[in-house]
């Protein structure tokens, strides 16, 4: 794993260590244009394979205006098409997941498609003129299922998640995630503000010590941020072998067994490997916690997740992870409360901007890369209403390598 470092970062953002203008945190033109060029064109984290483990199972997701469904096949393969029926539009298939049996079914008219696309029948097909049936399959979405977990891609190109998620392959290989199962449903939790805000706050562990007393009191001192070349981040703490202050902590450690199918150097440390934009999987002794974090729309943001882990019926190790979630949960809500603060202040008056200390690496290399892709929010002030997504292009024209993108 290669490194950057503090000052290759900060050199890069423009603005010293202001990180990005407060007005780029409220604006509903950005918020638009980040949904259009950064969500719906890069890879989004969706489940497990195990989340769908029968023929027809199916996991669906809403994006901006987009919605996609991920099922799996009578060919047992996994496969993303848009929730979208080729006759009128309608959604094929309802709720968050589900089963489908034999086939894909339109509540409508009932139109239906088989598990891997293709049109199968048409009520009253009398009534329409003659179709080449092969035309009007499902819309395929871009599918990709990186050591069992899913990811969707609404659009764009560019690396594949194996490709962009490369440094952290021999770690995340030690953990055997694609034979692990869910350990409890999905989590999430909404936010009235931008999600970039929400970001911010989990790409840096320099609120660790002040703002997660249990997190502080597992890891001690031991809590780092690194940034590898390409700009994924990993965050790492060691579990603590002194005793700790409170009773939750003591007790995870307490029941957290020995003996363990990962090498020495991983029985005793949590770590976080994140890919912009959102894309989070903790790797923990005794589980993993994949979440992610992305925009609802304008002043709307959500993070959302779930635990899967290896079949292991140990009593303490079934402990060690009811532990493990309520130090997790606790995080989450500390992070609810300090993430509203920073957001609210942001709105003020008389916010001059951020002032990132080297600890706070992974919120400038993350702006960084919006600001890659958005150069608008480069700009200390907004554009003026209406203007933003044609200063934007301006912008991009105006650097000959990122032309492509527009
Ligand atoms: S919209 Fe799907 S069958 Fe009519
Ligand atoms: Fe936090």
């Amino acid at each position: 794993m290669k490194f950057t470092n503090a000052k290759k970062i900060f050199d890069q953002t423009g603005n010293g260590r202001k990180g990005l203008p407060p007005w780029t945190f409220n604006n509903p033109e950005l918020s638009q244009l980040e949904m259009e060029q950064v969500f719906l064109r890069n890879w989004f984290w969706i489940g497990h394979i195990s989340d769908i483990p029968n023929t027809g199972d199916y996991k669906c997701q809403e994006l901006g205006n987009e919605r996609a469904v991920v099922i799996r096949g009578k060919d047992d393969n996994i496969r993303a098409f848009h929730n979208l029926c080729r006759h009128r539009g309608s959604r094929v298939v309802e709720g968050k997941e589900g089963n489908c049996k034999n086939a894909i079914v339109c509540p409508f008219h009932a139109w239906s498609y088989h598990l891997d696309g293709r049109l199968k029948t048409i009520p009253r097909a009398d009534t329409f003129p003659d179709i080449d049936k092969s035309e009007y399959g499902l819309k395929p979405l871009d599918c990709e299922v990186w050591h069992g977990l899913i990811f969707i891609r609404f659009g764009g190109e560019g690396s594949s998640v194996a490709e962009a998620m490369a440094s952290a392959e021999d770690e995340v290989s030690l953990y055997k995630m694609a034979d692990m199962k869910p350990i409890d449903t999905f989590w999430d939790f909404e936010f009235d503000l931008d999600w970039k805000a929400v970001l911010d706050i989990d790409n840096e562990g320099y609120h660790v010590p002040k703002g997660h007393p249990e997190l502080y009191d597992l890891f001690g001192n031991t809590y780092r941020d690194q940034i590898t070349e390409c700009g994924l981040s990993r965050a790492h703490g060691y579990l603590k072998d002194s005793p700790a202050k409170g009773p939750l902590v003591q007790n995870y450690l307490d029941t957290l067994p020995e003996g363990s199918y990962l090498p020495e150097s991983h029985q005793r440390i949590w770590i976080y490997w994140g890919m912009f934009p959102g894309f989070v999987v903790t790797l923990m002794p005794d589980m993993i916690e994949v979440y992610q974090t992305y925009s609802l729309g304008h002043q709307k943001s959500i993070m959302a997740g779930a635990c899967y882990a290896l079949d292991d019926e140990r009593p303490d190790m079934q402990k060690a992870r009811e532990y493990n979630r309520k130090i997790n949960m606790t995080v989450g809500e500390e992070d609810i409360k300090l993430v509203k603060y920073s957001d609210q202040g942001m709105r003020s008056q008389v916010y001059q901007g951020a002032l990132l200390s080297d600890l706070e690496l992974g919120i400038a290399s993350f702006q960084n890369q919006l600001r890659d892709l958005l150069p608008v929010v480069t700009l200390e002030l907004p554009p003026e209403t209406g203007k933003l997504v044609d200063k934007n292009k301006e912008l991009l024209y105006a650097r000959p390598a990122l032309r492509s993108a527009i």
